[in-house]
């Protein structure tokens, strides 16, 4: 029997587990996350007599007398302080990191009430946050610190949600306090567990799964294979992902399920899997596009290895290139990149009425979801309903399917609540990751530095499944030539199947990779020019009324000099510093069908704000927040945003290209015009009880190839410019952001999202890394290089305007989430070209302060 005190209340157990897990199976404090189960991530810290620990590892015979808090034993007034410093700092994006936060707070403050921010950085390093890039949560802790010392009141909440005003995040406190549910959160009665038993061969034939030694374990309650799947494959776009890979069938990569086992208790599910006998024959896996591209290749899928092919040409390059007084050639590397969010992706679907299914999910699109379920069940659309909980990131990793489709078969087969979680390890081996692309690049200037021309290769490897693959590489080809103004390209895009973790949608969207080529090319001309990198990039920035490289004539609001103009000081500051441009798409564009959608009802006197655009920590309920109230004037306290559900929200989408702030914004900007409307002749939300105002917003683009003179490619544009300044050890002291992204909605939100790309873009470029060999990931969530909050540098931000007219739809907002990280990585690789003079092709970069 062991005997200790949990937030002040007496425990006594037999048990022998985890804290972590005794902590949320038992004592269901939710407060305590289960990031990594490994030491890793600080998303489970506590108090242990006054000290942080990671729950994750004590076990309960360790904690004989001793007593642990969590955020739910906190008191009255230390919660009020934390959600009001947290909310206001705008330090809260998914909200999975920030209970840990909070502990590892308290445990500084509970000794040291003027901590300096090196000291909060400290504080914090155990604890990982991929969202915020630590900057405001330091803000949020130092003003905590205040309160507490000073005693000072917590003054009262915003009774406004004005454009470009600060405003706490409406759902700030459950995410502060745990309270807020993730899927892994809810435990639903009779509810059993499943997991899939998957490869050990990246390439293999399956000659046999024998699951009958498997099926006499006293805790298994099912085992399905290949048989039991209606239609064997999925895909979000391309349906070439299989559900379970047949008998006979051969795996393309180490995350392909064999079979998928369901117990009572989550403890038993390896043991019945390892009980599984599969006959395997190796075979050797391809493991490059190079290798897939050869005419003997094996065939990874039927039509072969080429899943995409993107030709961009406009003008004649050839010429351009060759008239051009200079020219250069780079070949340039990318490796694959993991999202690392720090919720692990975890479903639980249950049956609902007679013959459907309910699924709660974690994931960046419930439609997305519904319409791939109910296809694999060979059952209606509106047979599957999907309810979104918090989602804790998802960067692009949530897009495609992980768990959800297994926990809906299961749960149809046994008519039981499932749930199926990944491990952080299953969760890095198995889901999607940024490309890997191979890049040549040829790009040429007159004696001026006017840019004339581009060529280019792009080889990206999408290993085993399409994903989102073929829109990646499309982007990636669309926005190679960069925001500058010339219009000579001739663009050859491959995207290939290899037996490699599969590539898919990650922030950035492939831009992130063919930038850093084209940046890198540029700053080579300037030199052989005899300008400045600055100087070239203010020649050839696009200016408003020009015709980007895509065709596509620049909108009024494009502010891509302003940025430029906005940095120049800072680049020429140091001989250490380095510079880069970007811009990006918001919205589908490219003649996609690109709606937004949003319903609002007055219920009970308050207006709901219903639309099923996923909010993995970028704020969309905020940012309706704030469009309801900019255009009605109402107290926000007076709205009420609903989470995404396929029967409550209409579908707006999926949460991918930047999409959402301009088009679900705009959508619900007009939904509450048509309330304001009602509202201006008088009437009280109480008149208009049980009433209903629709809005939508369709994005009008042309397609690919379209033989228009000057095609709308997407519906706007953001645009910005970085500057990586390094000290003299070489190690990044600041960055300094000027960005174009129209109206900031919400400012803390803007903010927010440009630092914590900032930081993500510094680490796909300096630390992190994703090796994969022979098609085996060879990292741990510990050793993936994320960055910690003493490694975070400052991120200065310079929000520009064009003085144009702005873009007309969502009070002129436009999207920012994947503009920030782009230009992160040229203009590191410009900085350490400055400083030491070699110039650097691939990442993560090598022979820095960072990676040798
Ligand atoms: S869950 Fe304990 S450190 Fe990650
Ligand atoms: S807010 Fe820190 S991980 Fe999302």
């Amino acid at each position: 029997m062991f005997t200790f005190i949990v937030n002040g209340n007496r425990i006594e157990t037999q048990q022998e587990k985890n804290l972590l897990a005794f902590l949320r199976d038992d004592l269901r404090l939710t407060s305590v996350k289960d990031g990594c189960n490994e030491g890793a991530c600080g998303t489970c810290t506590v108090l242990i007599d006054g000290k942080k620990v990671k729950a994750c590892i004590p076990k309960l015979s360790s904690l004989e007398g001793k007593s642990v808090v969590t955020v739910e034993g906190l008191s009255e007034r230390e919660k009020a302080i934390y959600v009001h410093c947290f909310s206001e700092a705008g330090a809260v994006q998914c909200g999975y990191c920030i209970p840990g936060m909070v502990i590892s707070a308290k445990s500084l403050l509970d000794t040291k009430l003027n901590p300096t921010r090196e000291e909060v950085k400290q504080a914090i390093k155990g604890n990982l946050c991929r969202c915020t890039g630590y900057i405001k949560i330091e803000e949020a802790i130092l003003k905590a610190a205040d309160l507490f010392r000073d005693n000072l009141p917590i003054p009262p909440r915003e009774t406004e949600a004005l454009l470009n005003k600060r405003f706490k995040r409406v759902d700030a406190e459950e995410k502060i306090l745990g309270t807020g549910e993730f899927v892994d959160d809810i435990v639903v009665p009779n509810m059993i567990y499943a997991k899939a038993l998957r490869s050990k061969y990246p390439r293999a034939i399956i000659n046999k799964i024998d699951v009958s030694k498997a099926l006499t374990h006293h805790d298994c309650v099912r085992i399905l294979t290949e048989k039991d799947v209606p239609n064997k494959k999925i895909g979000h776009l391309v349906m070439d992902w299989d559900v379970i890979i047949p008998e006979g069938g051969t795996t393309r990569y180490i995350g392909d399920a064999l079979a998928l086992v369901a117990t009572n208790h989550k403890e038993t599910l390896d043991e019945v899997l390892s009980l599984i006998e599969v006959d395997y024959t190796e075979l050797t896996p391809v493991t490059c596009p190079t290798d897939a591209l050869r005419a003997d290749a094996p065939l990874i899928h039927e039509q072969g290895n080429i899943m995409r092919k993107e030709v961009l040409k406009r003008g004649n390059a050839d010429q351009a290139i060759k008239n051009s007084k200079y020219i250069v050639t780079r070949k340039y590397k990318t490796p694959f990149n993991d999202h690392a969010f720090m919720e692990p992706e975890c479903a639980i679907a249950m049956p609902e009425g007679d013959d459907g299914l309910l699924l709660y999910t974690g994931s960046q699109s419930v439609y997305d979801e519904r319409h791939e379920i109910s296809h694999m069940l060979g059952i209606p659309e509106e047979k599957v309903h999907c309810q979104s909980k918090l989602v804790g990131g998802g960067f692009g990793g949530k897009e495609d399917m992980s768990v959800q489709h297994h926990a809906a078969l299961m749960a149809w087969y046994t008519k039981k609540p499932v749930k199926v979680k990944f491990s952080r390890q299953e969760s890095l081996n198995y889901h999607t990751k940024r490309h890997a692309m191979d890049m040549e690049f040829t790009t040429a200037c007159d004696e001026n530095g006017i840019l004339t021309g581009m060529k280019a290769v792009l080889i990206a490897d999408t290993g085993a499944y399409a994903s989102l693959g073929g829109p990646v590489l499309q982007r990636a080809c669309t926005h190679a030539a960069g925001p500058y103004n010339y219009q000579n390209i001739d663009i050859l895009g491959l995207s290939v199947y290899t037996n490699n973790v599969i590539g898919g949608a990650y922030r950035g969207f492939g831009v992130t990779q063919s930038c850093f080529a084209t940046e890198n090319n540029i700053n080579l001309l300037a030199e052989m020019v005899g300008i400045s990198p600055w100087e070239i990039r203010y020649r050839n920035a696009i200016r408003p009324g020009q015709v980007l490289p895509n065709g596509q004539v620049a909108d009024p609001n494009c502010a891509m000099v302003e940025c430029l103009e906005a940095i120049k000081d800072v680049y020429e500051s140091s001989p250490y510093t380095g510079i880069a441009c970007a811009f990006k798409n918001s919205g589908t564009g490219v003649g996609l069908k690109d709606i937004g959608r949003c319903l609002l009802s007055v219920e009970n006197g308050i207006v709901h704000i219903r639309t099923s655009a996923a909010c993995m920590g970028q704020g969309i309920a905020t940012m309706c927040t704030h469009m309801v109230c900019q255009e009605t004037g109402l107290d926000p306290a007076l709205t009420y945003h609903e989470r995404p559900d396929t029967v409550r929200t209409p579908n707006t989408g999926t949460s991918t290209a930047s999409r959402q702030t301009v088009l679900t914004g705009e959508a619900t900007r007009r939904a509450a015009e048509k309330l304001s409307a009602e509202l201006k002749i008088g009437k009280k939300l109480a008149d208009l009880e049980g009433q209903e105002f629709y809005g939508e917003f369709s994005a009008i683009t042309d397609p690919m190839g379209s033989p228009k003179e000057s095609p709308v490619s997407h519906v706007s544009y953001s645009y910005g410019a970085q500057v990586v300044i390094l000290d003299k050890q070489g190690k990044v002291e600041k960055v300094v952001a000027a960005y174009d992204v129209g109206t900031p909605v919400n400012i803390q939100s803007v903010e927010g999202q440009i630092e914590g790309g900032i930081i993500m873009g510094l680490g796909f470029a300096l630390t992190e890394d994703f090796p994969v060999k022979n098609g085996y990931p060879t990292v741990k969530f510990g050793t993936i290089g994320l960055m910690r909050a003493p490694d975070a540098p400052m991120v200065e931000i310079k929000l520009v305007q064009s003085k144009g007219e702005k873009l007309p739809y969502a009070f002129g907002a436009k999207g920012v989430g994947e503009l920030c990280l782009i230009p992160t990585s040229p203009a590191c690789s410009h900085a350490y070209y400055r400083f030491d003079g070699k110039f650097r092709t691939s990442l993560p970069l090598k022979e820095t302060y960072y990676k040798k």
